[in-house]
């Protein structure tokens, strides 16, 4: 399987003759993919109905004659000005009802009828034009979405999730879901409904947690009615590119069912120490979701331009990133954008080709990487250890007010994931749809809402290793805390008895020197108590059940690396911080994510390895 290389190409900013400078240079960096369209639709759509292919047209053609396929996107991301200007119901409306204007992009109400009707119309013009174009290859539905206009408060989307409830609930059903007999809150018809605007004290949590959920659906079923046209008259594999892991507006698990491959936007903050980790959790989530390959569609070559400050990628530092994406499994490689804009709002993000032209570092590091990729195979990664990963869970959690604005879902698991990526231990993550059957171990680092409770203990009974975080088994689906107290669905496999919780103000440690914080479970054990506090009370506690064991971890470790070796004892493979180590059994891929050179023994092969700043190396097993 070869690798896929390329970029965001959006020509339509220059002239003819730049286009084929852009071919020459693309053949020379080995590009052979381009994203296509993204951001079209204002030039093929001239006025309603009217279509005007020509440049895309030409564009496909000369495409084609230089061997770079195309990865065709349907342009409904960002709608005409004359549409928005034409129809009233298209743009989105805060939680005030102010109008969010056009003059950006991605401004649409994803329950407008108007932009529903002109997207999918120009999504089946598209379709039916390029479906035999021999440069087509891959279908790129929209871009990111909902990444400008998260959320919508209108009265067509309030219409839409009173429609969506009851296609769910009874009204009844919604009052005791929602807890509306408290403050006063109950509805005696959905018509009383409205979505979370803006009011006075805090907001339901019920109401607010299934407005997520409506969202999510909404922009799913955007997504679902191109994929549906698309399908329907071609066969090419069709994806739509997410974005990375502090993104919790759309459930991606539910929607990668729908998504022929997965593909991700990747902009590590090169401000934040953690970035390696933090991206190599986000690799690890997008090869999960459909445990397959995947694409890496956006990164930038050098500096983004829309965080407060921008600095380079160090040399050396962009094809790290690059083969850390191909070491977790991802089939292609791609940058926004080829060429850096003149104009518009990206003109100082980085592009393959900058501003200075192609005699730059930039240009030679994105050459360098496209002869690297052209000869390298995507890795298959595998891993007997699961991360359980759930949105409604990361929802329900982070309602505000809750006990303590610490308690953030993605921290958790990041804590969790961070001893992994420390020791070179390789992690999926499984969702609570999937089969757990495969995994030796799985780790909730929180399952504040408890879904599953017969999987979970068919899991443990078989055999497996469940082990839990901090505040979970708090609630059911409907965000309802447990009648019969904490974690009491799950109270004889885990042999534990909650009584409740504290925030803690301070640090503290355990009777093995271990520090913790932020919170702590109080519960107590018929099973086995592995670490407790100086006071004595259960801090983590393990239980064998039937044929496998379950595990309650109550507190925020400052570090969980002597916790984790303490329950799983898998101590994987040792190595300076932020150089990885992944062995796919013919080879150990090997990066090191620092700025200098490092040198360790690589103790498996009793062999000393030396790594230049940024260097990707391979070393036959
Ligand atoms: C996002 C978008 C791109 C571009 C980049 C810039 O990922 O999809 O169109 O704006 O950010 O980093
Ligand atoms: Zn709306």
């Amino acid at each position: 399987m070869r690798i896929i290389y390329g970029a965001d190409y959006n020509p339509e900013q220059w002239s003819k003759e730049i286009w084929l400078e852009d071919m020459k240079y693309m053949k020379q960096a080995k590009v052979n993919m381009v994203n296509l369209n993204i951001f079209g639709w204002a030039l093929i759509e001239i006025e309603e109905g009217i279509y005007d292919f020509s440049q895309l047209d030409e564009l496909m053609d000369l495409l084609y004659k230089n061997g770079i396929d195309v990865d065709l996107a349907t342009a409904t991301a960002a709608q005409p000005a004359w549409l928005s200007k034409k129809y009233k119901d298209v743009l989105p409306q805060d939680q005030h009802l102010n109008v969010i204007w056009y003059g950006s992009r991605q401004t649409y109400c994803p329950n407008s009828l108007n932009y529903k009707k002109r997207a999918l119309a120009l999504v089946d013009a598209i379709v039916k034009r390029y479906k035999d174009h021999p440069a087509l290859k891959m279908w790129h539905i929209n871009n990111e979405y909902s990444d400008h206009t998260t959320i919508c408060y209108c009265d067509r989307c309030a219409k839409a999730f009173r429609i969506w409830l009851e296609e769910k609930y009874t009204i009844d059903e919604v009052n005791m879901r929602w807890g509306t007999a408290f403050w006063s809150q109950k509805y005696y018809s959905f018509d009383e409904i409205i979505p979370p605007r803006y009011t006075a004290a805090d907001v339901n949590p019920g109401l607010l947690l299934d407005y997520k959920r409506f969202m999510s659906d909404s922009f799913l079923g955007l997504y679902l009615n191109e994929y549906k046209i698309i399908k329907s008259i071609s066969n090419y594999p069709i994806t739509t590119n997410f974005m990375g892991n502090d993104n919790k507006a759309l459930d991606y698990k539910k929607w990668s069912d729908h998504i022929d491959v997965i593909s991700w936007d990747s902009y590590p903050d090169l401000m934040n120490t953690d970035s390696p980790m933090n991206n190599a959790l986000t690799h690890d989530l997008m090869r999960s979701y459909k445990k397959k390959h995947y694409i890496l569609m956006e990164q930038a070559p050098n500096q983004v331009n829309w965080r407060k400050r921008n600095p380079n990628k160090k040399p050396g530092q962009m094809k790290a990133y690059s083969m850390q994406a191909i070491m977790h499994g991802a089939q292609g490689v791609m940058f926004f954008q080829w060429r850096q804009s003149l104009k518009g709002a990206e003109k100082f993000h980085s592009g393959m080709i900058p501003h200075g032209g192609v005699h730059t570092r930039t240009f030679r590091e994105v050459e360098d990487l496209g002869h690297t990729l052209s000869t390298t195979q995507p890795v298959n990664r595998v891993s007997s250890i699961g991360i359980y990963f759930d949105y409604d869970t990361w929802w329900g959690l982070e309602y505000e007010p809750g006990p303590s604005i610490d308690m953030k879902y993605m921290d958790r698991i990041r804590e969790f994931y961070s001893y992994f990526y420390d020791n070179n231990i390789p992690i999926d993550f499984v969702f609570s749809e999937e089969n757990y059957d495969d995994y030796d171990i799985i780790i909730a680092p929180n399952m504040y809402m408890l879904k599953d409770v017969d999987k979970l203990e068919s899991y443990v009974s078989k055999g497996g290793h469940l082990i839990l975080g901090p505040f979970s088994g708090i609630v059911d689906t409907s965000d309802s805390v447990f009648e019969h107290g904490y974690m009491s669905p799950m109270k004889d496999v885990f042999a534990i008895d909650v009584e409740g919780y504290n925030v803690l103000t301070q640090k503290y440690y355990d009777n093995l020197g271990n520090a913790y914080g932020i919170w702590m479970d109080e519960f107590t054990t018929s099973g086995q108590v592995l670490l407790k506090s100086n006071e004595n009370n259960v801090l983590v506690s393990s239980n064998k059940y039937k044929n496998g064991k379950a595990s309650y971890i109550g507190t925020v470790y400052e570090s969980l690396d002597n916790v984790l070796k303490l329950l799983i004892g898998h101590h994987g493979l040792k190595s300076p911080k932020d150089v990885c180590i992944y062995n796919d059994s013919d080879y150990y891929h090997i990066i090191n994510h620092n700025d200098y050179e490092i040198s360790f023994n690589l103790e498996t092969i009793n062999q000393n390895v030396s790594l230049k700043a940024f260097e990707y190396r391979m070393i036959k097993t």
